[in-house]
C-alpha cells in the first residue's frame, strides 16, 4: 500500500498557515493533518472547522483527527469545511459504528484512533468501515513529545487484524528513524508536526522522511 506522509499543522506557524502547508505540498506531501482538540476529550483547546476550510483548496487528503468528546456531533460540521478523512478516537464515544456511518454519509472517508492503552482488537467489529486506523505513538494532546516504543509490536497486531487494505496512521514522535521503524512494523501514513514544522526547512524535513519509508 501506498506510504504517504501526512504533515500535522498543530506545530505550523498560523500566521504562515496557507504558505507553510504550499511548501509541504510542493514537496511531495499527500495528506494534511488536523488535529482538533476540545480541552475534554484531551487537556488543551487547538482549532475548529475554520481551520480545515483555510485549506480545502489544496489537493491533498485533509485528515481531521477529531480529539474531541462525542465526536459524532461535529461530524457534519467538518464534512461541510472540507475534511477528505475524518477519524475518531475509540475511547470518545460508545457509538463508533455509529459515528463511520454518519462520516460515510456526509461524504468522507472515516478512521478510528487508538490511544497508547487501547488494545488492536478494539478496531475487530468495524474494520470494514475504515479507511485509515490511527496508532497514536504518544498520548494525544500535544505535539514534541517522544515516540512510545511499545507502539511497533502494537502496529504489527494491527496489520493483521486489518490486512493489507487499510492505512494504518503513526501519531506522535515521528521524525526519520521512528518512521522508518513503523514502515516496517506496517505502516502507511506518517503524520509529523515537530519534525516537519519545527525544521529550518519544512520542505526538506518532507523529502527526507519520504526516502526513509521508502527505504
Ligand atoms: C497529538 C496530535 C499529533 C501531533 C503530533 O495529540 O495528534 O498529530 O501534532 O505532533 P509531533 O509530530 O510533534 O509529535
Ligand atoms: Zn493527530
Amino acid at each position: 500500500m501506498k506510504r504517504r506522509i501526512a504533515p500535522s499543522i498543530l506545530a505550523a506557524d498560523f500566521s504562515r498557515l496557507r504558505e507553510q502547508v504550499h511548501d509541504v505540498v510542493d514537496a511531495g506531501a499527500e495528506v494534511i493533518h488536523v488535529d482538533i482538540m476540545d480541552g475534554h476529550f484531551v487537556p488543551n483547546l487547538s482549532m475548529g472547522p475554520q481551520a480545515v476550510a483555510a485549506l480545502r483548496d489544496f489537493d491533498v487528503i485533509l485528515d481531521v483527527h477529531l480529539m474531541v468528546e462525542r465526536p459524532e456531533q461535529h461530524i457534519a460540521e467538518f464534512a461541510k469545511a472540507g475534511a477528505t478523512n475524518i477519524i475518531v478516537h475509540a475511547e470518545s464515544t460508545p457509538h463508533l459504528h455509529y459515528a463511520l456511518q454518519h462520516i460515510h454519509e456526509a461524504g468522507c472517508t472515516g478512521g478510528v484512533a487508538l490511544t497508547p492503552s487501547t488494545p488492536v482488537e478494539a478496531l475487530a467489529e468495524i474494520r470494514g468501515e475504515l479507511w485509515s486506523a490511527l496508532c497514536m505513538t504518544v498520548n494525544p494532546g500535544w505535539g514534541g513529545q517522544e515516540f512510545l516504543d511499545h507502539s511497533i509490536g502494537k502496529l504489527e497486531r494491527l496489520r493483521v487484524l486489518l490486512g493489507p487494505d487499510v492505512s494504518v496512521e503513526v501519531d506522535g514522535g515521528i521524525d526519520t528513524d521512528t518512521a522508518r521503524r513503523c514502515a516496517a512494523a506496517g505502516a502507511t501514513v506518517f503524520v509529523a508536526g515537530t519534525a516537519v514544522f519545527g525544521a529550518s526547512d519544512p520542505a526538506d524535513k518532507v523529502k527526507e522522511l519520504a526516502a526513509a519509508i521508502s527505504s
